[in-house]
C-alpha cells in the first residue's frame, strides 16, 4: 500500500489504562522531524485528556529508540528560520504532560533521542541500548534540553563528557549513572517492562500519581525551601481527596482500596 504509516503508533494496553506511543519512522531510524513531533504532541495531549488513561509509555523500535533530530531537515536551515519558528520549541510540550510517562529505550538513543528519553518520568533501558549526544560531530550542541537535563540527572562531569567528546554509553552505564531507573536484559522487551511499570502506576489513584510527578519535577525548578513548601502544600491538599480517605480506610480495614480518582 502507498498509504503513509503514522509517524507515531498509538495503542491502548489490554487493561485500557495505559496509552502506548511508539515512534515509527524506522527507515530514518526514528529521526525526530518536526512532523513527527507534531504527531507525538497530539497523541500525548489526547492521552493526557482521556480519563481512562492513567499512564503513558513512550517507546521506539527494537534496534533504535531515536537517532536524534532530523539532520536532513536541519541541514539547510538558516538562523532566521530556526529563530523565527522557535525550532525545537515544540519539544517542550512533553514536559507539560500531567500523567506519568514511562520511557523505554532499546538500541540507539542519540542526540535528540537521548534528550527525549531524558524527558520521560521513569526510564527503562535495555542492556543493549546506546545513549549519546553526538551533536558536536555535526557542528552544533544539544538543543532539546540535553545540556541542562543531563547535568541535573548525571552531574556536570559526565554531562560534559557526553556533550564534548561524543562518548557513547551503554544501557548498563545509563542505569549505573542514574539516567535510567530500570535495566532490562538484552533478550527482554523494554516496552513490555515499561507497560508493566505503567500498569502498576495505573493501579493507584490518579491524583496521587499526578501530584507525585508534579512534586518531584518541582525539585528541578525550585530552591529547596520552596520545594519543601510546595511538597507539603500538595501533600496537605491530597487530604481533600476521596482517594486519601479510601486509601487509608482500606489500610485500616485490611482490604484493597477502590480508587475513585477524585
Ligand atoms: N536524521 C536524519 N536521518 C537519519 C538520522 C538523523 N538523525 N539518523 C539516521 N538517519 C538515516 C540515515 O541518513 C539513513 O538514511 P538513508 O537510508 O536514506 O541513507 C538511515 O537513517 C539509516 O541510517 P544509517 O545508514 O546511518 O544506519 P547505521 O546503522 O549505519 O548507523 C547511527 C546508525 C550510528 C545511529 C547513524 O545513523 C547516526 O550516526 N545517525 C545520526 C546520529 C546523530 O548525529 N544524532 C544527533 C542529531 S542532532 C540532534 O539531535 C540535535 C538535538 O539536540 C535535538
Amino acid at each position: 500500500s502507498t498509504q503513509a504509516e503514522p509517524l507515531v503508533l498509538s495503542r491502548r494496553s489490554d487493561s485500557g489504562k495505559v496509552q502506548i506511543l511508539t515512534l515509527n519512522r524506522p527507515k530514518a531510524l526514528n529521526a525526530l522531524s518536526t512532523p513527527l513531533f507534531d504527531v507525538l504532541n497530539v497523541e500525548l495531549e489526547k492521552a493526557d485528556a482521556d480519563p481512562e488513561v492513567r499512564a503513558i509509555v513512550l517507546t521506539g523500535g527494537d534496534k533504535v529508540f531515536a537517532a536524534g533530530a532530523d539532520i536532513k531537515e536541519m541541514k539547510d536551515k538558516t538562523f532566521s528560520e530556526a529563530y523565527s519558528t522557535n525550532f525545537l520549541g515544540s519539544w517542550a510540550k512533553l514536559a507539560t504532560i500531567k500523567k506519568p510517562i514511562v520511557g523505554a529505550v532499546a538500541g540507539y538513543a542519540l542526540g535528540g533521542g537521548c534528550e527525549l528519553a531524558l524527558m520521560t518520568d521513569i526510564l527503562v533501558a535495555s542492556e543493549k541500548a546506546t545513549f549519546g549526544q553526538p551533536e558536536i560531530t555535526l557542528g552544533i550542541i544539544p538543543g532539546g534540553g540535553g545540556t541542562q537535563r543531563l547535568v541535573k540527572t548525571i552531574g556536570k562531569a559526565r554531562a560534559m563528557d557526553l556533550t564534548l567528546t561524543n562518548r557513547k554509553i551503554t544501557g548498563k552505564e545509563a542505569y549505573d549513572w542514574g539516567l535510567a531507573a530500570r535495566l532490562v536484559p538484552a533478550d527482554q522487551s523494554v516496552t513490555e517492562e515499561a507497560v508493566k511499570i505503567a500498569e502498576g502506576i495505573a493501579g493507584f489513584g490518579a491524583l496521587a500519581a499526578q501530584a507525585g510527578k508534579e512534586a518531584v519535577n518541582a525539585a528541578g525548578e525550585l530552591p529547596l525551601s520552596e520545594g519543601l513548601r510546595f511538597e507539603r502544600r500538595l501533600f496537605q491538599a491530597l487530604f481533600a481527596t476521596a482517594d486519601q480517605k479510601e486509601g487509608m480506610a482500606a489500610f485500616a480495614e485490611k482490604r484493597k482500596p477502590t480508587w475513585k480518582h477524585e
